[in-house]
């Protein structure tokens, strides 16, 4: 029997309208235009300030358009998994609230946290269930409204986030394409650093916990920024490597989009040029789960069937590791 792999047969996106540009920012905090831009790489970043919206509805919408652009029938879609460290509730999933939304008759659906490694996991997650030869149509949808949980009075975290999300259509494939190889990692010695304080089940949310502004992004900035360049860097260079890949033979390198610093020093760590490595932080900030298909959905149409690709990402956990896809397609759908 031919062996079985997953192949990505489209992608959607979503972001909202609202553009909150660095100006703005140093109106809320000390900063400005010129530190954002040299630390961070960031120029701008789309909220979603509708009352009443979270993080399914811009799933929704790049999961609409992934519908569109592949042609599918939502009759025929197997399973939702929607990758998010701020879903709409704490339950149901994300992922239910897509299935009614999106009239899929016959998906099951769940979330999947892994924080901005969530969409990393979720392509070898979703590979798995394809390649068990069970499911054909498998949607994976990495989202995040990190504005619900960004202190707008403390300037160390509040440029470098922003809103969005992305979708995969992922299906069966018997040629020499799709997701190739993942490597993996995560070692829960990241929790001091990168954390939110409360609403969780060690500190439910009080009267306490809001007046102490404890549900809000808490992160020790240098600390994580170190180990994301290293462990990131690491991951790339063993799953290259272990798949016989030169740099020549990287046609692209899709980083999480986390600081334009990060990004730099793993595409120098890889030798791979600027040219060959997708960046989009500048208009998007890091929008967490979203980043690595938001830059797939930017990139679309330089894509050719046959390129190596490299995704990497580091997170909260930490959770970090690096996927190779061979490209499916020409261009855009
Ligand atoms: O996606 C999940 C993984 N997350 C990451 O990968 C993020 C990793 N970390 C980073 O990207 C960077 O560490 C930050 C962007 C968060 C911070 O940049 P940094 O260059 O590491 O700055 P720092 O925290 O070392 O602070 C340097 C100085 C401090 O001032 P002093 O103490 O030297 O006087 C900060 O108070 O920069 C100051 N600072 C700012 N100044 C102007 C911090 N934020 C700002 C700001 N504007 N927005």
């Amino acid at each position: 029997m031919e062996k079985l792999n997953a192949v990505i047969t489209g992608v959607g996106g979503y972001v909202p309208e609202y553009v909150l540009s660095n100006d703005e920012i140093a109106k809320m905090v000390d900063t400005s235009d010129e530190w954002i831009m040299t630390r961070i790489g960031v120029k701008e970043r789309r909220i979603l300030n509708e009352e009443g919206l979270g993080t399914s509805y811009m799933c929704r919408k790049a999961a609409k358009q992934l519908l569109q652009r592949t042609n599918t029938n939502p009759d025929d879609v197997d399973l939702v998994i929607v990758a998010t460290t701020t879903p709409d509730y704490h339950f149901p999933s994300t992922a239910s609230i897509l299935c009614d939304k999106l009239g899929l008759k016959n998906a099951f659906a769940f979330d999947m946290q892994a924080a901005c490694c969530g969409f990393l996991y979720l392509m070898e997650a979703g590979a798995n269930f394809i390649r068990s030869g069970r499911y054909k149509k498998v949607i994976i949808v990495g989202g995040d409204k990190m504005s619900s949980m960004v202190d707008y009075t403390d300037r160390a975290t509040c440029p470098i986030f922003g809103d969005g999300a992305a979708a995969f259509m992922l299906e069966p494939t018997t040629e020499d394409v799709g997701i190739m190889d993942a490597i993996l990692h995560t070692d829960g010695k990241g929790l001091p650093f990168l954390h939110m304080k409360a609403g969780g089940s060690v500190c439910p949310p009080s009267y306490f916990t809001v007046d102490n502004r404890m549900h809000y992004i808490y992160q020790e900035g240098r600390t994580v920024f170190k180990y994301a360049v290293s462990n990131m860097s690491d991951v790339s260079a063993e799953l290259a490597a272990r798949n016989n890949l030169t740099k020549e033979d990287i046609n692209w390198i899709i980083p999480h989009q986390a600081n334009l610093r990060i990004i730099d020093a793993v595409a120098h760590r890889m030798e791979v040029p600027s040219e060959k490595v997708m960046v989009n932080i500048e208009r998007y900030g890091n929008t967490s789960a979203g980043t690595l298909p938001l830059c797939i959905w930017d990139f679309e149409e330089k894509l050719k069937k046959g390129d190596n690709l490299i995704f990497t990402a580091f997170g909260a956990g930490f959770t970090w590791g690096a996927v190779y896809v061979k490209w499916g397609y020409d261009g855009k759908k």
